[in-house]
């Protein structure tokens, strides 16, 4: 898989992946994630990227051409599955998506900032466009860097143990289980018994039943879904 990530600040957005797990990744070959400055793109002598919004109002928004002519670039060396826009109003992002996502080959993620982009960025350049929350970030940067983690981390190879992904909170629907390790009893604090015994079958339907309670204490609403 390969990840474009657009931004006018590169450095928010490169320290995600130059450590732990997103890092080997890249060093095993499973992922390539590539952080493109916007600004090399502007064609003014300032290097902007962005403008007054027509019809007047607070806030600067981002123009269509470096934009235009980044994705252009960007397209000239491979083919994009997507190209997707972070935005507060975008579909809202959950472990579906992530899921959806890991299958692409090309994904390009802009960056938003200020008041947003020119409306035809939008219409014309983009083909999906995601929020991580109902929430407003200063910039798409953190935004696009969860997105990428969540995507990444279910490449086959990413995690040593393959099983792992697909038992992660939200996978079947449920929340993740709780779990524990040594010691088995801290300050009198106790690991529950059938953790201990040994019994495969009695520990996999404890951690389901756990699973289905947790969710109904904690999400409900996944329940119904
Ligand atoms: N940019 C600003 N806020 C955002 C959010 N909640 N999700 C995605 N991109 C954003």
């Amino acid at each position: 898989m390969h990840i474009d990530i657009i931004t006018t600040l590169p450095k928010l957005v490169e320290s995600p992946f130059s450590d732990s797990i997103l890092k080997r990744a890249q060093t095993k070959g499973l992922v390539t994630v590539n952080v493109v400055d916007l600004r090399a793109y502007s064609t003014n002598k300032h290097r902007t990227t962005d403008d007054y919004a027509f019809g007047g109002g607070a806030g600067m928004v981002m123009t269509i051409e470096p934009i235009d002519n980044c994705i252009n670039d960007l397209k000239s060396k491979r083919a994009y599955d997507e190209v997707i826009y972070m935005s507060p109003d975008g579909e809202l992002f959950q472990q579906s998506i992530a899921n959806e996502l890991s299958l692409k080959q090309n994904l390009i993620l802009l960056c938003g900032h200020y008041k947003g982009v020119d409306e035809r960025v939008r219409e014309h350049l983009v083909t999906r466009e995601i929020s991580i929350g109902d929430y407003v970030l200063s910039g798409g940067e953190l935004a696009a860097a969860v997105v990428a983690d969540a995507v990444i981390r279910l490449l086959p190879g990413v995690l040593s143990d393959e099983t792992s992904a697909l038992s992660d909170s939200f996978q079947a629907g449920l929340v993740a289980p709780p779990v524990y390790t040594r010691p088995a009893e801290y300050k009198g604090w106790k690991v529950p018994d059938v953790l201990l015994s040994g019994h495969p079958a009695k520990i996999e339907e404890w951690r389901h039943d756990q699973a289905i309670e947790r969710t109904r204490a904690r999400r409900p609403g996944l329940l119904d879904q």
